[in-house]
């Protein structure tokens, strides 16, 4: 299999921890992996300090990218990244890509992901949704992207809060192509 190359874009929704899970799982995929560039938002900065109480996003082996830098590779279809994950997703983000305003690295990713016809995967999260936001997210599933909500599953009976988000995570995974163990319903 070939290794991939994948972006990880990190915005300023609720929901720091599930960054953080697929970034941990990913760290122990190299075997998959050729490549994580991963570049966050402001918000998505303040956001993690608030819900994980740390800023250990710097600690990952990956290539961190500021959010203004359109020189990074996946700035340009011709660098062929294979996969970008927008987790989790603002509406706001979601919004932007929707209309194609590429006015910042993560937005620009996923329009060159978009327009390259490769797999964009935005975890998006809020409730309730407006119909603005799913107007958008139509918009985004008509362009090729995947639309995977922040939503965790209860059927594998998780006991903590890292569980329950892991059962988001585990769905990401097998979307972005990726092979790891996780619980299957009736396996
Ligand atoms: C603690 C906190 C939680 C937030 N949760 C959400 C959320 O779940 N969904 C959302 O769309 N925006 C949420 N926001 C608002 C976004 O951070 C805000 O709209 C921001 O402009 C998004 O910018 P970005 O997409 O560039 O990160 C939250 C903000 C804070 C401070």
């Amino acid at each position: 299999m070939k290794r991939k190359k994948i972006v990880v874009a990190v915005t300023g929704a609720s929901g720091s921890i599930y960054a953080k899970l697929l970034l941990d799982n990913l760290k122990l995929l190299p075997g998959q992996i050729e490549k994580v560039g991963v570049v966050m938002s402001d918000n998505a900065k303040e956001v993690w300090q608030v819900e994980l109480g740390n800023r250990d996003y710097d600690n990952y082996p990956f290539d961190f990218y500021s959010k203004m830098d359109f020189n990074a590779p996946f700035a340009s279809g011709s660098a062929k990244y294979d996969t970008m994950i927008i987790v989790p997703c603002s509406m706001g983000t979601l919004g932007r890509i929707a209309q194609g305003i590429s006015n910042d690295l993560i937005t620009r990713a996923a329009d060159v992901v978009l327009k390259e016809r490769r797999k964009l995967i935005a975890v998006v999260r809020d409730t309730p949704f407006s119909l603005i936001h799913i107007n958008n997210m139509k918009t985004v599933t008509e362009a090729g992207g995947i639309v995977c909500p922040a939503n965790p599953s209860y059927y594998s009976l998780p006991k903590t809060i890292e569980e329950l988000a892991q059962t988001v995570v585990s769905r990401v995974v097998d979307l972005a192509g990726l092979e790891q163990d996780s619980y299957r319903w009736n396996d």
